[in-house]
């Protein structure tokens, strides 16, 4: 039987030049590179310079995706932009992407999901292609986290860096059983009564400014290894998989102790855990395909590998999708 499948035919990121080590923060804040590696994992994230938007990032990391899927620009008639961090509160960032990759034609918007906006984009974009709405779409997460951080807040500044990742994913048949390529199944949750554990102090319609980001990280915690878990189940028992057909798992980079603790608890090997949250720090919605793009360029996921990517961020929000690459 032939299914439309959404296949993910490119991968491309972009991380800005600067890089800002823990020692560096230690310099700013009370901390130091012992206690933000042992209770994180992150040694150095990459941030932006003055004047660098995320669009610069985005741009980068979509060239980069059109050119490893070795698509034209043109072909492109969906961009979803998934941000936190738009360069303004309006037009969408997307659309900025589309008028400078010259694309003239079709739709393009930004999605908010916080950490979890390429799942959650990856699962709108999958959704388009299905129902024959759009061919060839460029799902992108970019952010410049560093513009939301209060960096005399030692509990969140630490934790969070800049970047972008993009992949290109196109429509094509299917036999409709798991060994097609493609994405084969995506779960998206929210919970809005978390929202003030993780969140930003400002915005256009309540301060009318862009504000900090706040968080309760203990419950973020609990709560995160829970519902990764579980959404992570839904998608495995959907396609009737079990946890050792899955030959990478690309996770939301937000905590090595979450990455740890989650492999554990869904019974994963630690060498099948694409781990980069040591040097990107948390970088929201970029964090999943830019650990997508580093494992694909070097060599560790190839073509027909069975590929599980999840996040959760603030809301809550959470998903997960699992991908024949
Ligand atoms: O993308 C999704 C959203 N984010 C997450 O998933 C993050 C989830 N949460 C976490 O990753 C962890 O909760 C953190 C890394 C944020 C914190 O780790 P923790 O083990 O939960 O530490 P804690 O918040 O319980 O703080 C322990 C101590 C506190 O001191 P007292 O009260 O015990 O004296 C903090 O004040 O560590 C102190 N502390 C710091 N010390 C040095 C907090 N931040 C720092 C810091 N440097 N940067």
């Amino acid at each position: 039987m032939s299914v439309p499948r959404s296949v993910i035919t490119g991968v491309g990121s972009y991380l800005p030049k600067k890089i800002v080590t823990n020692d560096d923060l230690s310099k700013i804040v009370d901390t130091s590179d012992e206690w933000i590696v042992e209770r994180s994992g992150i040694r150095q994230r990459h941030m932006v310079e003055d004047g660098e938007k995320t669009s610069d990032l985005a741009l980068a990391a979509a060239k980069a995706a059109l050119a490893n899927a070795g698509v034209d620009a043109q072909d492109i008639d969906l961009i979803i932009m998934a941000t936190t961090t738009p360069d303004n509160t309006f037009p969408a960032t997307a659309t900025t992407i589309q008028a400078e990759l010259g694309i003239h034609h079709g739709a393009a918007f930004d999605l908010q999901a916080v950490c979890s906006g390429f799942v959650f984009g990856l699962s709108t974009a999958d959704n388009f292609l299905k129902a024959g709405q759009f061919k060839n779409a460029l799902v992108i997460g970019a952010e410049t986290f560093s513009r939301l951080l209060d960096f005399e807040d030692r509990t969140t500044c630490v934790l969070f860096g800049d970047g972008a990742g993009a992949v290109v994913l196109q429509a094509q048949e299917g036999e409709g059983t798991i060994e097609d390529r493609g994405v084969l199944t995506a779960h998206l949750h929210s919970d809005g009564r978390h929202k003030e554990k993780l969140y930003v102090d400002g915005g256009p319609s309540s301060t009318q400014s862009v504000g900090h980001v706040r968080m309760i990280g203990r419950d973020v915690f609990r709560h995160a290894v829970v519902n990764i878990a579980d959404v992570i189940n839904e998608a495995l028992v959907a396609t009737n998989l079990t946890i050792d057909d899955i030959d990478w798992f690309v996770p939301h980079q937000a905590n090595k102790r979450i990455l740890d603790g989650t492999a554990k608890r869904i019974g994963l090997p630690p060498e099948k855990v694409v781990m980069t949250v040591g040097e990107h720090g948390n970088t929201s919605a970029a964090s999943v395909p830019l650990a997508l793009s580093v494992a694909v360029a070097d060599g560790r996921i190839k073509r027909g590998d069975l590929v599980l990517l999840e996040a959760m961020g603030g809301g809550f929000t959470w998903g997960s999708a699992l991908v024949r690459w």
